[in-house]
């Protein structure tokens, strides 16, 4: 059984087929999902979501991107969401240096409000951190909250040694399959299984063959394929190791069938 620790199944795209996309998913052995929250409106579509599936979970978060677009009362609004029992991180939060399409002071200043809201409702975090790898550890020391993963990770062997040493687990996307990230594959071989998430961020980053076409959790199964791959291990090792961590880190249910709305 495997995990999807990161998608966004509330986007448009989904709209014309989503009992298909989750029938393959239920076909690939993907048994749990946890949906990713970016801003209050999609946090609000992606509750409803897992509110309606018993094996799909939601986070909420405001996204870096949209870091300069939430209103004042955000934080109270996320607050609000977040006291059902289907919530169970907060993210996506983070900084992203690479696109910067909130500027960074806004970024650093919506990341520690957030940081400081999982750390006061006990929740871990899924954290969105492209080309700002200092800056990221720098408020999470300064707030001393070390509970999450680094999703989609796409840094350094030496930056995924930090994230490690602080307590962080760390998430591969579709990305790993991709030639050219040759760099990203040794980091996999460097990450311990036990510290491994998997995720698709679907629909964007589709694992090959796929790249390219929108993206779906049955397609977190090829992104376990090549880290068992790199790893010399079992596809089912990979499977185990990622779904007891991911429902370990946000404290997922077992046992339940799927059900079909
Ligand atoms: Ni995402």
């Amino acid at each position: 059984m495997f995990t999807d620790s990161h998608a966004h199944l509330e986007w448009e795209s989904y709209e014309a087929d989503f009992s298909e996309v989750l029938r393959r998913a239920k076909e690939a052995q993907v048994e749990t999902i946890l949906n990713i929250g970016t801003t209050l409106e999609h946090c609000k579509k992606g509750l409803e979501v897992a509110q309606s599936y018993p094996h799909i979970f939601a986070s909420v978060g405001i996204h870096p991107h949209d870091a300069n677009k939430v209103p004042t009362d955000y934080l109270d609004q996320l607050k609000a969401l977040a006291q059902n029992p289907k919530v169970k991180a907060i993210g996506e939060i983070g900084l992203d240096y690479y696109y910067e399409h909130s500027p960074r002071e806004i970024q650093l200043q919506r990341f520690e409000e957030q940081v400081r809201l999982a750390q006061k409702l006990n929740l871990p975090m899924s954290i969105h951190c492209r080309d700002a790898f200092q800056d990221c550890f720098n408020i999470l020391n300064k707030v001393s909250y070390f509970q999450g993963v680094f999703h989609c990770f796409t840094g350094t062997q030496e930056e995924a040694k930090k994230v490690l040493e602080l307590g962080f687990y760390i998430s591969f996307s579709g990305i790993v399959t991709f030639k050219k990230s040759t760099a990203l594959q040794e980091v996999v071989k460097y990450v311990p299984l036990e510290k491994m998430l998997i995720e698709t961020d679907a629909p964007f980053l589709a694992p090959e063959p796929h790249r390219g076409k929108r993206n779906e959790p049955a397609f977190v199964v090829l992104t376990a394929q090549k880290i068992a791959s790199l790893k010399k291990v079992s596809l089912e090792g990979v499977a185990h190791h990622t779904t007891q961590n991911a429902k370990c880190l946000f404290n997922l249910q077992e046992g339940q069938e799927w059900k079909e709305k």
